[in-house]
């Protein structure tokens, strides 16, 4: 078998640790001949939850998981990763202003962008899934200058798996007989889930549904699943935001195939995105790094749309970077 790779989860208490953990241990990110190392980083209220998972994690015999290492320090946790899915984050509560969100959330991911830079293996691969997502891997990216800026990522693969299943609900189309969808701009209601060059069944979906739907209805409600999920089932997606971040994993390593999928990572001037800002791109992998897919048209309907949500983007770099969050 391959070496070990060494995996580390913050949040690993929560519920999209729990969805996730078993998948990872079970060998899903890096395939059937890697052994894995678990790192679960929490705060000390989630260290009992995180415990009790890996009790149950070891009820599971997973022939892969090496070991499981329980920390409430990053810089334990990240010594030698290779990989981190940072998903502990800060949530708002009642009353809480945007500006301090954004400082409690700097004060979470600057101090593990630090620790990832100074303890994590030379081949680190960062995800971020704790909101406000893109933002706080903007923060921890900052605060690692030693590692390329291109092994941040923040996760927007719900938002696309969304836009593909709501694509195939309303075309009739199988998930597998659709390709070109792309979710462009921050992990808010401002994203723009884009079908200008979706396929259907060989069929460019503008042809395939109803344009006005494409460009209206389901623009919003591939925005607002995560809040009719929480409506319906009474707590927030966990099962799909953990199968999004091992997606994500999964592709970054092995390669997307002919299809592209939607990443954010830091901008490098494609598609008038400032660079270093990380918005949500068409992505593919060869396996080890993302590409930003180039030459699509952006028509002027979807020059607006990204225009607005990376003007959100803009907005909460401001904030943090005058709250210095940003330091390097
Ligand atoms: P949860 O509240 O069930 O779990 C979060 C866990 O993180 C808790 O156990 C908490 O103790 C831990 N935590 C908090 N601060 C931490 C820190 N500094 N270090 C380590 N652990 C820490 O929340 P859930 O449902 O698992 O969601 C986690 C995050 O993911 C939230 O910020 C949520 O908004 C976000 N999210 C992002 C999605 C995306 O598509 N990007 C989709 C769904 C959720």
């Amino acid at each position: 078998s391959a070496q070990p790779v060494t995996i580390a989860l913050s949040g690993a208490g929560g519920q999209i640790g729990y969805a996730a953990l078993f998948r990872i241990a079970a060998g899903e990110i890096c395939g059937p001949d890697t052994p894995v190392n678990l790192r679960l980083l929490e705060i000390p209220q989630g260290v009992g939850a995180a415990e009790g998972t890996a009790l149950e994690l070891a009820d599971c015999a997973f022939p892969l998981l090496n070991s499981i290492t329980i920390d409430t320090d990053p810089a334990v946790v990240f010594e030698g990763a290779n990989l981190a899915l940072l998903v502990g984050a800060r949530p708002r509560t009642a009353g809480m202003e945007r500006s301090d969100l954004l400082s409690a959330n700097g004060g979470i991911f600057g101090p593990q962008g630090r620790a990832l830079n100074d303890h994590a293996a030379d081949d680190i691969r960062v995800v971020v899934v704790g909101n406000p997502a893109n933002t706080n891997a903007l923060i921890a990216q900052r605060n690692a200058p030693d590692i390329p800026t291109n092994r941040f990522t923040a996760l927007t693969r719900l938002d696309h798996n969304r836009a593909v299943g709501l694509l195939a609900e309303r075309s009739g189309a199988s998930v597998s007989d659709i390709s070109g969808v792309t979710v462009w701009g921050n992990h808010s209601l401002t994203q723009y889930p884009d079908l200008s060059h979706a396929i259907v069944n060989g069929v460019p979906a503008l042809d395939a549904v109803d344009p006005a739907w494409a460009r209206g209805e389901y623009i919003e409600r591939v925005a607002k699943r995560g809040g009719e999920v929480i409506q319906v089932r009474g707590s927030s997606s966990a099962a799909s935001a953990a199968n999004a971040a091992i997606d994500h994993m999964h592709d970054w390593i092995n390669g997307t195939g002919a299809d592209w999928t939607s990443v954010s990572l830091p901008s490098d001037g494609s598609y008038g995105v400032p660079n270093g800002l990380i918005s949500s791109f068409p992505v593919r992998s060869t396996g080890g790094s993302w590409t930003i897919v180039q030459g699509l048209t952006v028509d002027v309907f979807s020059r607006e749309r990204i225009d607005a949500s990376v003007t959100e983007l803009l907005e909460e770099h401001d904030a943090v970077a005058s709250l210095g969050l940003l330091p390097h």
